[in-house]
């Protein structure tokens, strides 16, 4: 069981949240002007009214808090609107498709079993270091083809990425825009290198694409190469750490999921519905628009808050129960409409790949060991840095 005060800070966001959509759910932040929404049907209408709540990246700088110098993403699908984003996402989605994830199946399996192979003797891992960090971040990279060994640049990139500024100072976080230029020098070269010398991986493949006879802009491929880096290291990793956080919580539930692997789809469902890994995203008004009781003017942004919206008690009953068998479960943590997680089978798959072969591997109770939890510094993803647990006892 977790101490009091790791206890106290994982809860504390959804104390938040739920006074929030007691009290203020479509709130004007005074420091910055943006707006928030914290209720389930306020964030899936946001998520999924395209026409009203633009994702698109230009338009989000021009709206204040978004640098277009340290968002790459700022050029990528996640914020374009149609008929652009229809065009690309068409074009990625084919490597995506479950048929197409299924086929990477044996191939996570290998590589969870190389990384369980360090640790089972020992009695004890970091979970995110010794599995939930390398096994996404390889197979997206193999997906990629770019070579598994660059994993701390990705890290590096990835991690300045999704980092809020927050409290930052200016050197910190001119540091950050360094980090993310370096990746953009990296994955220059490498499209480069692949225009020269195609291979049969995802950045070829990008490369030779054509949406109505034109290839996809220099911009276009960095971004595709950024989100899916980013996709591929940020969330599965916190998917399957935010498990392992479900699990202490829960003492007797890894030994009935043990028994009965039937239960491991729910408990997938539940932890991203209850410790959801992307617990926000970003959203500008194209239109004056109505939300509960307030009156929203355009070009304002709205960040809507996916953490919040699957605790909400009006369309989960008994909300902050970690229930696996909970029916129906829809949460939205891979999103909603046009935008909906294209990553979202093969985080499934990767999560149910790991978490049977923990089950298998690592046997009798697992423990988080009883230290303090540091929490990733981001507004978006939620989990922890570091994990150490135990098992056997
Ligand atoms: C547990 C793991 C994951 C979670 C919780 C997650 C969550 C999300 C969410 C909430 C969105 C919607 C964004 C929006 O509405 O603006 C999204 C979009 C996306 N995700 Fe994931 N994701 C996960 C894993 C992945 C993986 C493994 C990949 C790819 C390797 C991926 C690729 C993408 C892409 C490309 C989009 C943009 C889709 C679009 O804009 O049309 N995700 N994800």
């Amino acid at each position: 069981m977790q101490i009091q005060s790791n206890k106290e800070q994982l809860h504390a966001p959804f104390h938040w949240y739920r006074t929030m959509r007691a009290t203020q759910p479509v709130f004007q932040s005074p420091d910055w002007g943006g707006w928030q929404v914290f209720r389930y049907a306020d964030v899936a209408r946001v998520l999924s009214e395209h026409a009203t709540f633009s994702s698109n990246g230009q338009r989000m700088a021009q709206s204040g808090e978004f640098d277009v110098e340290s968002d790459p993403l700022e050029s990528s699908i996640l914020r374009m609107d149609p008929p652009r984003h229809r065009q690309l996402r068409t074009l990625v989605s084919q490597a995506f498709t479950p048929r197409m994830v299924a086929q990477l199946e044996p191939r996570i399996t290998t590589i969870t079993n190389e990384l369980l192979d360090h640790v089972t003797t020992t009695g004890e891992m970091d979970v995110v270091r010794d599995l939930a960090y390398p096994l996404p971040v390889t197979i997206i990279a193999e997906l990629l083809g770019i070579p598994a060994e660059l994993r701390e640049e990705f890290k590096r990139w990835s991690d300045a990425i999704v980092a809020g500024d927050e409290g930052l100072t200016q050197q910190e976080r001119s540091a950050l825009i360094q980090e993310i230029k370096g990746m953009y020098g990296y994955f220059t070269e490498v499209l480069e290198e692949r225009r020269q010398h195609p291979q049969n991986d995802l950045v070829s493949a990008l490369l030779t694409a054509e949406v109505d006879g034109q290839h996809l802009s220099n911009v276009e491929l960095l971004g595709f190469c950024g989100l899916l880096l980013v996709a591929g290291n940020e969330t599965t990793t916190n998917l399957l750490g935010n498990m392992v956080l479900c699990f202490d919580e829960n003492p007797g539930l890894v030994e009935r999921v043990r028994q009965n692997r039937a239960l491991v789809p729910g408990v997938i469902e539940e932890t991203l519905r209850y410790y959801s890994p992307v617990r926000a995203m970003v959203r500008v008004t194209a239109t004056e628009t109505m939300i509960g009781e307030q009156c929203i003017g355009p070009d304002q942004l709205i960040v809507a808050w996916i953490g919040s919206a699957n605790r909400d008690e009006a369309e989960f009953p008994d909300p902050d129960r970690f229930d696996i068998e909970r029916e129906p479960n829809r949460h939205v943590a891979f999103g909603r409409g046009i935008h909906f997680c294209l990553g979202a089978p093969l985080a499934r798959l990767e999560a149910k790949v790991a978490l049977n072969a923990m089950l298998d591997r690592l046997p009798g109770r697992w423990q988080v060991a009883d230290v303090p939890l540091e929490m990733i510094n981001s507004f978006i993803i939620f989990g922890a840095k570091k994990l150490p647990m135990t098992w056997g006892s």
